[in-house]
């Protein structure tokens, strides 16, 4: 599985889709349309929503899975427009038993956003506003909508007049009539693909066949792990793959961490090692740091070792893929947060406090590490040829560290937005989990 290691937009996609190539079936796990997967081919540029990256390879199959929060009208149109352009490559199938988030969810969510803001400014959220919260809060209640539902009229109309009542308290919602015709048009186009897509991936195991959980958002967005009330509402962990998947964890053999190499974060909530001066606009400059879901500017700021220790835990990862090492390029040093001093003057090297306010006071201590070259087309061409032993020194020692530090090898690491720009480390007969370094010979 590909689980993020930050606050999202890791590139989360573009490692997804590199691993794809090896993979039968590719399965999104959770969130819905918050989420923005950017992956190059190609083709061009691809932002993926709600569909799995597995689509965008002939033979094999994505699946939106029953983790999942989807809404039937913008899902339709991102099918029809892969269609469009071609790009619907493999098969894709949706989990009946995902649930369905409705244009109401979206207003609900403004709706919400704006009273936590309107009690207190600093409590909004700065949610995507695609209806997350809602959508599954009303999952847990048990007023949501199932996929399989679409299917079926009679049940639909009364499951929409039962969620109607219970939010009367919200204005400007479509009359019910509407939003079912709108729903039944695309229930029609969507109901080939609607299937119990557990059962798939059993077989699938059973067979021998390989199978990729792709995650979305990331273990800092966590409902419950993350920087509450600063999260999401699913659990973009391992564990939450699992149940957003349907598979045992028994048949886990490997969890990739993705991190980038640095950190940004779209929406409120502490985010330690911020940069709100020039550094921060270089790298939303460079890194072209915007949401991919809703066009925001992302703040930025450095990598930070204490997300990824916590998130390392939280996860089991086994193996680790830096990304976006290019737009650090050029510079004369990289400072790395190594962990945080806390006002009582106590150090915090790998847990999150529980309490929001109090990891927005800690002070993170740096590391400077030496900068390393621009990655100009010539270099490119070298690591493609010779593999990760062409990478510059000084970003293997980036590398290092953080394997050092994390405990975890960094297996993959990618060095621009293409499909190409990335490299596998060799990291066979490395010592497990708690063993540090990659092998840097060829
Ligand atoms: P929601 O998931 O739309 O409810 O938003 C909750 C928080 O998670 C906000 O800070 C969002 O910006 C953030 N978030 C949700 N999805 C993503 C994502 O895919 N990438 C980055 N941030 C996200």
């Amino acid at each position: 599985m590909v689980v993020g290691a930050q606050f999202g937009d890791e590139a989360k996609g573009k490692i997804s889709d590199f691993l794809s190539a090896d993979f039968r079936y590719v399965v999104r796990t959770g969130g819905g349309p918050n989420a923005g997967h950017s992956v190059h081919i190609p083709e061009g540029k691809v932002v993926l929503h709600q569909v799995s990256c597995g689509v965008l390879r002939p033979k094999v199959l994505g699946v939106s899975g029953p983790g999942m929060v989807l809404q039937p009208i913008t899902l339709d149109a991102e099918i029809a427009e892969l269609e469009r352009r071609g790009l619907l490559k493999g098969e894709l199938v949706i989990s009946d038993r995902a649930h369905v988030l409705l244009p109401i969810h979206e207003l609900e969510d403004a709706w919400e956003d704006e009273l936590r803001g309107r009690l207190n400014p600093e409590a909004a959220l700065g949610t995507t506003r695609t209806g997350i919260g809602p959508a599954y809060s009303d999952r847990a209640a048990r007023f949501g909508l199932r996929m399989a539902d679409l299917l079926r009229p009679a049940l639909l109309r009364e499951r929409l007049d039962l969620l109607y009542a219970r939010k009367a308290h919200l204005p400007n919602l479509p009359p019910v009539a509407e939003l079912v015709g709108r729903l039944s048009e695309v229930a029609g186009r969507l109901a080939p693909r609607v299937q119990s897509t557990e059962p798939i991936l059993w077989k699938a195991l059973e067979a021998g066949e390989s199978v990729l959980l792709e995650g979305a958002q990331s273990a800092l967005l966590d409902l419950d792990f993350g920087t509450y009330p600063f999260v999401t509402s699913s659990h973009p962990t391992s564990a939450g793959a699992l149940v957003g998947s349907g598979l045992p964890p028994t048949e886990v053999e490997s969890v990739i961490g993705v991190a980038k190499a640095y950190t940004t974060r779209v929406g409120a909530g502490p985010f330690p090692t911020e940069d709100s001066g020039e550094d921060g606009e270089f790298l939303r400059r460079v890194g072209g740091e915007r949401g991919a879901t809703t066009g925001r500017p992302r703040r930025c700021g450095w990598l930070d070792l204490v997300h990824l220790r916590y998130a390392a835990r939280l996860n089991g990862f086994t193996s680790l893929a830096i990304t976006k090492v290019d737009v650090l390029g050029g510079r004369d040093e990289v400072p790395v947060g190594a962990q945080y001093v806390m006002p009582d003057g106590s150090t915090v090297r790998d847990i999150l406090p529980a309490h929001a306010d109090e990891l927005a006071r800690a002070q993170p201590v740096y590391e400077r590490l030496e900068g390393w070259p621009e990655f100009h087309e010539r270099l490119k061409e070298r690591i493609r040829r010779d593999g990760a032993s062409a990478l510059p020194s000084p970003l293997r020692g980036f590398l290092d560290l953080i394997a050092q530090e994390v405990g975890v090898p960094v297996e993959i690491v990618s060095y621009g937005p293409q499909r190409g720009d990335t490299v596998r480390l060799d990291i066979s007969g490395h010592p497990g989990r708690r063993g540090p370094l990659a092998r840097w010979s060829s």
